[in-house]
């Protein structure tokens, strides 16, 4: 049994709090209640309290339950806390290490993980003030979950800002729990600067990062019904996106079109177009490290029909004009700001591998590149295996063949080292 302290904050998503407390409790674990005031106005604390089957806190200054239970030990009392759901206010006041009421007290005063599911109107989750909150509670150790893009509780708003649904959080608090090990509490987490121990090393080398990943093909349409694709299954770039999760960075995969499901725990943008994924992508910048596998199409049809292209009898097929669509990798990797640290691109040929590869990551700009052989006797497209090139300044590295799951490990593992020198290095 492990010991959930979820602090609910004041958003329309609270009502999801219900459900979250239901579904972790039939797992086995305890789940105790701080709320905001701003939550109890959207939900009631005897709801809360009926639902976890134990008192629910919501006073600092509260003297018969400080008697009964203190913040310290609410705080302590804890093997992971659980901010859900963390309005942009909470967030602010968690990264300024305010006390001023029972849930911030109890977050400044836990050593236990804490794990964050923001939820909030999409221009405020992009405000470079919450972003700048983000940054700094990600440096502090704190987790992220979400939010994910979609409908907002707004009449017809749209866009990131939803928090992550509950069976998301319930596998993204068990995760965190079970890198925790021991029943008992703390023993095994790394305490950082703060004091508070965080699920994240050494296991967990991404923590507080946040990565971005292309994955799948593009499709460009011709006419409604019609469209230009390629081969891409998507497995090697969500195969990317789940290493990087589990490795403990935020994850935003922007993905095409592709019969495979989402990872768990990813923050997933779908796109068809080449375009939407530039926009997609652009959108969830910033990042430390972008890599970018999704087989984008080159071109795609200058003036789509508005309707179904019909045949006619007797006349010529139609022929269709192209026109090139943008290099996704190669606009990230060229910009003048918020440039990822790291930015990764995929070459995918048919010969001369290695030295087309060292062409194109010169030519874009890009720091690593993985290339590989996609001629039809090697079965990447769809396959579960593949044999990569890394290329990078310093030169070539022939990896031997690996699932498409150890080459994403590996590939993730080599760039949190990178990054951790880098960090060292300033
Ligand atoms: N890429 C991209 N946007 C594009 C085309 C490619 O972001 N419009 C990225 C891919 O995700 C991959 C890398 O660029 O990481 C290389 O893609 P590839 O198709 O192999 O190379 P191209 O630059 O398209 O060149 P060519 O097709 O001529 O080999």
């Amino acid at each position: 049994m492990k010991r959930v302290l979820l602090v609910i904050g004041g958003g329309i998503a609270a009502y999801k709090c219900l459900d979250l407390i239901r579904r972790l409790r039939e797992r086995g674990h305890a789940v105790r209640c701080v709320m905001t005031k701003a939550a109890q106005e959207f939900i009631t604390p005897l709801a809360v309290g009926a639902i976890s089957n134990d008192r629910v806190a919501t006073e600092l200054f509260d003297l018969d339950a400080e008697r009964e239970i203190g913040h310290i030990r609410l705080a302590r009392e804890a093997d992971i806390v659980v901010v859900a759901p963390a309005t942009a206010d909470l967030l602010a006041r968690m990264a300024q290490g305010h006390a001023n009421d029972l849930a911030t007290a109890v977050l400044l005063a836990t050593r236990a993980p804490i794990l964050a599911a923001p939820a909030m109107n999409p221009a405020m989750w992009s405000h470079a003030a919450t972003r700048r909150n983000v940054r700094q509670l990600e440096a502090d150790g704190v987790t992220f979950i979400g939010p994910n893009a979609g409908e907002m509780a707004e009449r017809g708003e749209a866009g990131v800002g939803r928090m992550a649904e509950v069976p998301e959080l319930v596998e993204r608090i068990e995760s965190v729990l079970a890198d925790g090990g021991s029943e008992s509490g703390f023993g095994f987490l790394n305490v950082s600067a703060s004091g508070r121990a965080s699920a994240s090393q050494p296991a967990q080398p991404l923590a507080g990062r946040h990565v971005l990943v292309t994955s799948g093909p593009t499709h460009e349409p011709i006419d409604p019904v019609r469209y230009i694709a390629n081969r891409s299954s998507g497995k090697q770039g969500h195969a990317i996106a789940d290493a990087a999760r589990r490795l403990g960075a935020r994850v935003t995969l922007v993905s095409g079109p592709v019969q495979i499901a989402d990872p768990d725990g990813v923050d997933v943008r779908h796109v068809e177009t080449a375009r939407q994924m530039l926009e997609a992508v652009e959108a969830a910048l910033p990042a430390d490290i972008a890599v970018f596998a999704a087989a984008v199409a080159d071109w795609r049809v200058a003036a789509p029909g508005r309707g179904k292209i019909k045949k006619t009898a007797g006349a010529a097929p139609p022929s269709l004009e192209l026109v090139e669509n943008p290099d996704i990798l190669g606009t990230v990797a060229k910009r003048g700001t918020r440039r990822p640290s790291l930015v990764v691109g995929f070459a995918a040929e048919t010969q001369s591998v290695v030295e087309n590869a060292k062409t194109k990551r010169k030519a874009k700009g890009v720091d690593w590149i993985v290339a590989n052989d996609v001629s039809e006797s090697e079965g990447v497209f769809g396959g579960d295996r593949n044999r990569v090139h890394l290329v990078t300044a310093e030169g070539v590295e022939d990896w031997p063949e690996m699932g498409k799951d150890e080459v994403a490990d590996a590939l993730l593992k080599r760039a949190a080292a990178l990054l951790a020198e880098k960090r060292e290095s300033v």
